[in-house]
């Protein structure tokens, strides 16, 4: 079975590609975009076919899609970080909604059968009420971020090429997830990164943050690696399905569990430029639909999640 990941070499897909290079038959091929950086696959580099394709641009995806022809697509590609949104509202519009419709576009040309899952987010429900948590699939999407409008855009658009065309999609909405390889803008990896720096002396014990009221619910990104597979073994077409632990923490919590880990006496200072114009409050969701169809839950604590982080950044090489 031919396998594509699209965003190959980002922080979920590189942890997809390394769980499917553990399955038989898999022949693994990956959508890489020019200057990519690579060191997140480059310990399986040989072992999976790269093609290089911009998924912005129609012809590039098409002509991607052709050579590979793929049994099943997992569709991981995307700008992915909230803040960015707000100053490139227009290039994360593009990368995501647009990207994905070329995707869906080469696929149905091309009268490719295969099975697409769809990356979407929880960012797409934003103003969630307290009487709504925990969030099942049926709650309104009240979108509080360009990003998370991008998001509600792809999961709307993977709807109705279902409806339309009877396209074979699964769509997922991943709630936070992190682990070894997360970026350090993204919260956890970022606290993180900034105790590694203060254990090895590269700034003072400071730690810089943003909104810790934020309340998220935490996958391990190996986990969430097996979800999306699962989505697309057991899922069913067209359906819509939380991925997520069916906890939250309070950020401040995960800084304070972060900063006992390493042992450190730090201060706290909040930054004006890590708040955002409106942040999602508190994002806890559902399981039950994804765990009664594929089987799915969640095996990594979130302590040892933070751990390995921490570890993760012990063993990248310092840099000034
Ligand atoms: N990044 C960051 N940096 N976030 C901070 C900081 C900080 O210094 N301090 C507090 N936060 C808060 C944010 O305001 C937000 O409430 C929360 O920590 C999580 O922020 P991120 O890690 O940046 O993730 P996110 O929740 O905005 O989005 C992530 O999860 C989505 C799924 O819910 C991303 O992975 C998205 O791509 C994903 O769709």
């Amino acid at each position: 079975m031919k396998v594509l990941i699209t965003g190959i070499t980002g922080f979920a897909g590189s942890h997809l590609a390394d769980l499917c290079l553990t399955k038989k038959d898999v022949e693994l091929c990956g959508i890489i975009r020019w200057r990519s950086r690579t060191e997140n696959i480059d310990h399986i580099w040989e072992r999976v076919k790269l093609v290089e394709c911009d998924l912005r641009d129609a012809t590039s995806t098409r002509d991607a899609i052709e050579e590979i022809r793929p049994d099943w697509i997992f569709h991981l590609a995307a700008q992915s970080f909230v803040p960015t949104s707000w100053n490139a509202p227009t290039e994360s519009l593009v990368t995501n909604i647009i990207g994905q419709l070329n995707v869906f576009e080469a696929v149905r040309k091309i009268k490719l059968d295969c099975r697409i899952q769809i990356a979407c987010s929880s960012e797409e429900y934003g103003m969630v009420h307290p009487d709504e948590v925990p969030i099942r699939e049926t709650n309104p999407l009240r979108p509080l971020s360009p990003y998370a409008v991008s998001k509600v855009g792809q999961d709307m658009l993977a709807y109705q090429y279902y409806m339309s065309y009877r396209t074979d999609v699964v769509r997922t909405r991943g709630f936070n997830h992190t682990g070894p390889r997360r970026p350090p803008i993204f919260v956890c990896s970022d606290f993180a990164k900034q105790l590694v720096d203060i254990e090895r002396g590269l700034r003072p014990p400071v730690i810089r943050v943003g909104n810790l009221e934020a309340r998220r619910d935490f996958t391990d990104v190996r986990d969430i690696a097996r979800g999306y597979w699962l989505a697309l073994e057991k899922g069913r077409s067209g359906e819509v399905y939380n991925l997520c632990s069916g906890s939250s923490h309070r950020i401040r919590d995960v800084l304070d569990m972060l900063v006992a880990m390493s042992g450190l006496t730090v201060e706290i200072a909040q930054e004006p430029s890590r708040m955002r114009p409106s942040d999602v409050p508190h994002l806890e969701g559902d399981n039950a639909k994804f765990a009664a169809d594929t089987g799915w839950k969640p095996v990594i604590p979130f302590e040892q999640t933070l751990r390995d982080l921490l570890d993760f950044w012990r063993g990248v090489p310092a840099r000034k």
